[in-house]
Parts: structure tokens; sequence; C-alpha cells
């Protein structure tokens, strides 16, 4: 009779546990960066650009000095003296951190102040005085690529123009072949707005450099506390082993906290100069003026078709606005990111992708908002492309998808850009969807409302998305390979602390790795304690964004705790007094195979590697792990939403929208829902609400809660999740793929989709998102196809 543990009750894989740092969270008792307060410690404010491009003709920071409680004034001039004016970005460009020659976008960084308290810092931001003078504006690559167009980057020696890459992928010879062929070209063109991750908590750092000891401790809001560390050592030129950067609760990331911005490099100065604390926080219009936007590409594509609906070959051209600095933080190889990732779900024999990088006069943009870079933009495309190709051949859109998926007989396949995807099952995760959301029947009530001038719409998205990287061969950041860790250590009582280099926002990974170290050692959850985000404690590990820390940090928790059970199975030989192979394992405890009655527990053995081990053995029972992972994961999912359009007004409303994710094995169900209610919410915000953008002036417009809106539980529609289809990851040690950002990247269209159907007929093709109602108007009243690309009018 086994003795196993019911994995389900002590927390392990499966288990529908309740996040244990909710406890604090929801006690208001979390420690964000703003909770922490040194002794001696000054505050800084930034001055900020009200100009996108202006030649800086003077600085007069007299007056701010003066005033009674501040500090240090920095600007670019004294920067530069320390060879801190510009900085490194994660893309091999430069970063202006305080401006010295000229601003190049509204919000940018000019000056900072270090006073007593915040207030005093602000006036004296307002007391310095500084002279522009106004230059040309850009905000869309056709202005940027324009004949006679103004050089933003004229900082850089050889930058004649304003391109900062051209880059493809693909064959293009063999997709021009393949399009020669076809009987139908499908085309479509969208522009995928600038978004911000938006997070609740602001971005912000406590420098407190000590000069006795000569170590620099920086609190910092970072989901990569080890890659900042790198650039600090490398920006700063301090010795990497006295930087301490500490990375405490983070209110929500969504790649906003990745980059490095110039508020961290100055506070670090400041604190370097003054000897002591020095805080800077963010306010909200700082975040949404200044830091990582994401998206704001325009995507162009064609499909070539078969009349019976066999996609040929895809075609797709790609104007990415980085804003004034390149600075996405992703793969150092992909220029774009993975945005080639697209169409990696059906079965396409040749694709061709080229990608053009330009610079703007905006914030610094392209970070990830959940997702695993630039997948989203890829998803959204592939997804608004199957669309219009369907209806381009009068098929049926849920048919169309399923006839060119790839088939589950045909893993590992390759997909047209070259990635190699390993496992899934998409046409039963389509039939789930199809059957929940009750397709047939949708259908004919549409048909029957359009008759009484009813708008109806079915909008389906699938997503499949390439999350973990690395491998270390392909992936890198700056030349750092992405892999991950963890240390595991087992106290002789059998609690446990398990260390990672990941850096959980919120998504819950102090409950889900306890999980797997419960699955692989039979202690319950609750006797093992996570720890993340200090680089003098954690291994080394490249952060968590990409929804990267499943596929790769927890995978290296799985690692380490085999690790831990190989040494416990030669402690448990040693206490039962038979050889290691006469030892065999259940969950929590070895026995003897001869005589299943006589066992010890893992607690047992952890005593034991304490107070008796064998002769010769090393004592204790802890482990590191570095996991390299073969491949990325590819989760898959599908979402079916369906809408009703007021011809009148514009706006629309969710009826339904059922959600299939297929992210292979689960490690705590109830926490991947919350992650895929999160993701479907902040997809619907992208595809209803969610407004900033710039005017001709390079104004920011929207950069406030009053446009820019979050989306709250009022207006959210409900969701409908299955979780039927499982197919576990073939290469990842517990069988789990990643989830976070899934359903931010598949829902925009679905929504979108949606709207578009309800509208099938009038001719429109396209309206960008945000979906807002005077633009569902628009295109309906005029039945043409809208654009929400800069320049809008200031008082849009
Ligand atoms: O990198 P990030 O934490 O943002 O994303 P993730 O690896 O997809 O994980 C998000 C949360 O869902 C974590 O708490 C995971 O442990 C959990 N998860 C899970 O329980 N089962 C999976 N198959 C994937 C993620």
């Amino acid at each position: 009779m086994s003795q196993a543990l019911d994995e389900i009750k002590i927390g392990g894989l499966g288990a529908s546990r309740k996040r244990v740092e909710d406890n604090r969270f929801i006690r208001g008792r979390g420690n964000y960066t703003d909770d922490i307060a040194l002794p001696g410690m000054l505050h800084m404010e930034i001055l900020r650009s009200p100009l996108a491009h202006a030649r800086i003709k003077s600085i007069d920071a007299s007056r701010a000095w003066d005033i009674p409680g501040v500090h240090l004034v920095l600007t670019g001039e004294m920067m530069a003296t320390r060879n801190l004016a510009w900085m490194p970005t994660l893309s091999y460009d430069t970063q202006a951190v305080l401006a010295t020659d000229k601003v190049r976008f509204q919000g940018q960084e000019v000056a900072c102040v270090i006073a007593d308290d915040p207030y005093i810092a602000k006036d004296a931001c307002e007391a310095i005085e500084v002279e522009y003078e106004p230059l040309p504006v850009i905000v869309n690559p056709e202005q940027a690529v324009a004949e006679g167009a103004p050089v933003i980057r004229d900082d850089k020696d050889n930058q004649r123009d304003n391109v900062i890459y051209d880059w493809e992928v693909g064959d293009a010879a063999g997709t021009e072949r393949a399009f020669a062929q076809a009987d139908v070209i499908s085309k479509l063109r969208l522009h995928y707005p600038r978004s911000h991750p938006s997070p609740i908590e602001c971005c912000g750092s406590i420098a407190d450099f000590n000069r006795a000891t000569s170590k620099l401790t920086v609190y910092m809001t970072t989901q990569a506390p080890h890659i900042i560390r790198a650039a600090v050592a490398l920006v700063a030129e301090l010795p990497e082993h006295m930087i301490r950067i500490i990375s405490p609760d983070i209110g929500g990331g969504f790649g906003n906290k990745v980059p490095v911005y110039p508020g961290y490099v100055c506070s670090i100065l400041a604190s370097i100069l003054l000897e002591r604390p020095v805080k800077w926080i963010e306010d909200k219009t700082g975040n949404l003026i200044s830091t990582g936007f994401a998206r704001d590409i325009y995507l162009d594509g064609e499909m070539a078709l078969r009349q019976d609906g066999k996609i040929l070959a895809v075609r797709m051209r790609c104007d990415a606005d980085h804003g004034a600095f390149f600075s996405d933080a992703q793969p150092s190889k992909f220029k774009i990111g993975l945005l080639h990732s697209a169409f990696a779900a059906y079965d396409i024999p040749v694709a061709h992708l080229a990608a053009r990088g330009t610079y703007s006069n905006k914030a610094p943009g392209g970070v990830a908002y959940r997702c695993s870079f630039r997948v989203t933009e890829a998803m959204f495309f592939q997804e608004r492309m199957m669309q219009a190709a369907a209806d381009d051949l009068g098929l049926d859109q849920a048919e169309f998808r399923r006839m060119n998926f790839v088939k589950d007989a045909d893993f590992p396949h390759r997909t047209p850009f070259g990635f190699l995807t390993d496992s899934g099952q998409y046409a039963k995760c389509l039939d789930v969807g199809l059957k929940a959301i009750g397709y047939e029947d949708f259908r004919r009530e549409q048909a029957e409302a359009r008759k009484r001038g009813r708008l109806l719409g079915l909008g389906i998205s699938t997503m499949t998305e390439p999350l973990g990287a690395g491998n270390s061969r392909e992936y890198d950041i700056l030349g750092i390979k992405m892999f991950d860790s963890a240390e595991l250590k087992v106290h002789m009582t059998g609690k446990a602390i398990v260390r990672t280099g990941a850096r959980t926002q919120g998504q819950g990974h102090e409950t889900t790795w306890a999980q797997i170290v419960s699955h692989e050692l039979g202690i319950p959850a609750e006797d093992v304690v996570v720890e993340e985000g200090d680089t003098d404690t954690a291994p080394f590990g490249m952060g968590t964004y990409a929804s990267r820390s499943t596929p790769v940090a927890g995978a290296a928790v799985a690692m380490v705790a085999r690790k831990i059970r190989a040494k416990a199975r030669r402690l448990a030989a040693h206490l039962l007094e038979v050889s290691e192979e006469d030892v065999e394992w259940e969950l929590g405890r070895f026995y003897v195979r001869s005589a299943p009655d006589r066992g010890v527990t893992i607690q047992e053995c952890a005593m034991a590697a304490y107070s008796n081990m064998p002769d010769g053995m090393e004592p204790g029972l802890e482990n590191t792990a570095y996991y390299d992972p073969p491949n990325l994961t590819w989760p898959f999912a599908v979402y079916i939403v369906t809408v009703e359009v007021d011809p009148e007004t514009g706006v629309w409303d969710v009826l339904k929208l059922v959600a299939v994710d297929d992210c292979g094995v689960r490690i705590n169900p109830m926490i991947v829902e919350g992650q895929i209610m999160g993701g479907l919410t902040e997809a619907y915000a992208m595809a209803n609400m969610q407004f900033i953008t710039f005017d001709a002036e390079g104004n920011c417009v929207g950069s406030n809660y009053m446009d820019y809106l979050l989306p709250t539980a009022w207006e959210t529609p409900g969701f409908e999740l299955h979780s039927e289809v499982v197919t576990p990851c073939p290469h990842h040690p517990i069988g789990a793929k990643g989830i976070g950002e899934c359903a931010a990247v598949g829902g925009p269209a679905a929504y979108v989709n949606a709207v578009m159907d309800a509208l099938s007929g009038t001719g429109v093709r396209n309206i960008d998102m945000p979906l807002l109602p005077d633009r569902v108007w628009e295109a309906i009243t005029y039945r043409r196809d809208v654009s929400g690309a800069p320049p809008v009018r200031s008082d849009d």
C-alpha cells in the first residue's frame, strides 16, 4: 500500500492554493519601494521637457540652488563631466540621462533636484530656467523618412537619417514564387497604437551609497535586478560586488520595469555625491509620458491564398516607431523582437517579414507590455489577417482557421520564420471554444438580428506564444545569455527556502515555486518560503518578463529539487541500511523496495543531512541549479468574443467571451485563471478604451487617467474560462508552459474581430485600436476605414 502523500493536500502541483503573498498585500502590509524610509534620506524630483524637439540654449539653475532645503541640482552638463550624460540602452543604442544638446521628446529628463522633501524638490524644479529653441517634430515613421526630415539623433556620429535598422527574416524569393501561384491575395494594413503598461505602482529607486564600506545599495522597482546590477556596474563604473540591487514588492510591472531609466542613474549619482540615501518616486504623469511605451507599429501584409482556403504564403512589412532612443529590452539577435513568431500555429510553407525601425520625437518605446517581445503585435496582425482572408475567400472564420492549423501529429513543427514549436492541440481548443460560445446558434441569431438592423458580431482569435527565452544559444541581452536559476536550502527540520533569479510583480511566484518544491520533494508547500529580488542573495537570473518565469526559473526550481532528492536518496539508503539501488521514492518518502513499510520521510533525510550523514558525505541539504531551456515553450489559446454594436453611437458591448487556454500542466489552476482574466481585461482595455497618442507638435495626448482608462470591474465583461485541453510541454521538467501574458497577447484581436464582424458587409476593413465609439460610428456612418495613427488633432 502506497504511503505517498496526497499532493493536492500538501499544496503541490495542481492545487489551487491561495496566494501566500496576499496575506500581506490585502492587509496593506506590502513593502514597496516608496514604503522604505532610510535614515537621512533625501528626495529627488525630475524637471521634464515641455517640448518634443528643441535645442537647449541655456539652463539657469541658480534660483533652484538658492531654495532652502535644496542639496543638489543635477543638469546634463554636470552629468557630462562624469561621463554620465548618456547611458547605453539594452538594444545597443545610447539614451540621454539628462539632456545636454537637445530635448528629443516631451517629458524628457532635463534636470534633477535633490532636497529635504519631495515638495521642495518639485518647487525647485520649477525654479530652473531653461531656454529652448523649438525644432520640427516627427511623430510617425512616414515623417521620419520623409525628404528633408530633421535628424533626431544628430548626437550620433554616423547617423544621417532617422532609420535605426532595416531587418528581414524569412524567404523573400520563395514567398514571391508562392504569391505568383495564388488564386487570391488578401491585404491588410493597420496600426497597433502605442499603449502603456501603466502599472499601479510607478517606477522609483532609493540609492544608498555608503562611503565607509564603498557599497552601493539600491532599492528599485525592477523586474530584472541582476541585469540592473550589470548595467550600473557598466554605466557608473562601480565594482559589481559592491552593488546590491534589491527589488522589494512590485506593484505591477508588465514590462514597464525592465529598462534602465534616467531617474535610477541620477538617484545613484546623487547618493554618491551627497553620501546620503536619495529617493526618487515617479509621479503618474511622469510614468505615462516618459517610461517604456509598447507597440506603436504599422503592419502591412498580404496573404497568398488558394481558392479552397489553403494559405500558400504570407508577406509582412512593418514600420516600428521606437521614439527618441532605441531602448527596447529584447534579445540582441532580433531587431523587432519576436514579431516573426506570427503564423506559428498555421501550416504555412513560406513567409517573409521586412521590418524598419525609426526614431521619432516620442518617449522611447518598444517594451514588451505583457508579451514576449512583440508577439502581441504578431498575434494581432495574424488574427486580423486571418479574418480578412477568410472574408475575402467567403469562407467560415472557424473552418478557415481549422483547415490551416498545424495538426497534432505534425509536431515538432518548423514555422515559416524558423521557430520550432513542440506540441499543441489546436483544433481541439477551437472545438471547445466554438461549443462554449454556441457558434452555429450565434451565426443564426446574428443573421436574424441583421434583418432588424441590429449589429451582432463574433470574433475569433487564436494565439501561440513563444515563452521562456532562452535557450542561451539564440537568446541574450547585451551578450548576457538568457537562462535562469534556483537555489534551494532544506533546513534540518525539513522546512525550506527557495530563491530564484526571477522577480514576481504580482504573478504569485511565492505561492507557485513552493508548489513545485512540494511536487518534487513532498515537503508541504506551507513549509517552503520563496525569496526573490535581492542580488546579494538570489542566484543570477535574467528576471521576469516575457512569461519566462515558469518556463525557465520554474524549471530551475524543479531541477534543483531533483538534485536535493538525489542527495536525500543517499541519506535514506544510509538511514535504512540498504544500498541506494534498493531505495524507491513516493511523494514525501523513500522506502525499501522489498519492504515498502520500511521508509523514511524527506524530513527525516533533512535531519540526517545535518546530524547523521554517512562517512565522507558533505553535510547539509542545499543546492543550486542553472537552467538553460532547450527551447521556448509554446502555449496555445482560442479566444472567442461576441458583441453588439450600436449603429447610432458606435458603442459596443461584449455579450460573451470564451477563453480556452492550453498552457500545459497548470501548477496552480486558480493563479492561472487569474492570469488569464487579467490578460483578457488588459486586452479589453487596449481594444476598447486606452487612448494615448501624439499631436503634430509631439504633445502626448491622453497622458492622464481621464483619457488613458484603466478598466475597473464595472466595465470589464465577464469571462468564461476553459481548462480541459492540456498538452504538456515535452521538454519542461514538469510539462508547464508559460501563461502570464497569453490572454493580453491574443485577446485584442478577438474583440476587434468581433466588432469588424458586426460591420461585415459595410466595406469597412479596419478600425485601429482603441475602438472608441466615435471611430466605430465614423466607420459605420461613412463606410470607411478609420486610422488611429498620429498625429491627432490636439482637441481630439
Ligand atoms: O513570468 P511570469 O511569472 O510573468 O509568467 P508565467 O511564468 O506564465 O507565470 C505566471 C504565474 O502563473 C506564476 O505564478 C506561475 O507559476 C503560474 N503558472 C502556473 O501555475 N502554471 C503554468 N503552467 C504556468 C504558470
